[in-house]
């Protein structure tokens, strides 16, 4: 499967058996995406929240290519008050979809939409694909729980914010990716704002002297994993 890093927590995976998934689809107005909502075909859209930073460019997109939106219960029927499609989840549970398993996590964060409604909890994202585990963390404050996610699931890669003021900074994500123990963490959630401005190779540089592997994806950059 391919793994695109759109910038900020945006993702692009396209399996094996060619099911595309956009992951918080904040585009058009991210100075960093060099894609944008008009580029894309989702089949499936995973929001972590409903932040305008997570949710972007989802409707727009969703007007022209009709996914099914993937999201926690309060989100998701707020997708389905806009006239879109969507499966209601919620954290702790998970469900087989044609492209894999997708599980929901908590997340310590808020979800209010851009025009102020509450959706709900925030949430991280596991997903089980082609023998594969990924783990979203969307945006949260570092928990310790984080380390029975990690002793629950074989995490391949952890997708995590390290920006900072809204979520978790260097410090805290190195303790987050201890506690999980990916076999790869990929920086998220930074330099896409001035006040999320922090430097993704000193997490890396701090990374190394715990013995573990990350990957700064650059923006745009697809992995063949
Ligand atoms: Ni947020
Ligand atoms: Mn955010």
């Amino acid at each position: 499967m391919k793994l695109k890093y759109l910038s900020h927590s945006a993702f692009q995976i396209t399996t094996e058996g060619g099911k595309v998934i956009l992951i918080d689809p904040f585009l058009d107005e991210n100075p960093n995406s060099p894609v944008k909502s008009a580029d894309v075909r989702p089949d499936y859209i995973i929001l972590s929240h409903a932040h305008g930073d997570h949710l972007g460019d989802a409707f727009k997109i969703a007007k022209r290519t009709d996914p099914l939106f993937i999201c926690v219960n309060e989100l998701a029927n707020y997708v389905i008050s806009k006239g879109f499609r969507a499966h209601n989840m919620h954290i702790g549970g998970g469900f087989n979809f044609d492209f894999g398993r997708l599980k929901f996590t908590i997340a310590h964060h808020g979800s209010s939409t851009p025009d102020n409604q509450y959706c709900g909890e925030p949430a991280g994202i596991l997903l089980f694909i082609e023998g594969k585990t990924i783990y979203h963390t969307g945006d949260t404050g570092l928990f310790y729980d984080m380390k029975l996610i990690g002793e629950m699931n074989k995490i391949d890669y952890m997708l995590l914010p390290i920006g900072d003021n809204y979520t978790m900074g260097i410090t805290d994500a190195v303790k987050a990716v201890e506690l999980a123990n990916p076999r790869i963490a990929i920086p998220i959630h930074y330099n896409t704002f001035p006040v999320i401005e922090t430097d993704p190779k000193e997490f890396k540089r701090q990374m190394a002297e715990k013995h573990k592997e990350c990957i700064i994806m650059e923006f745009g950059q697809e992995l063949d994993i």
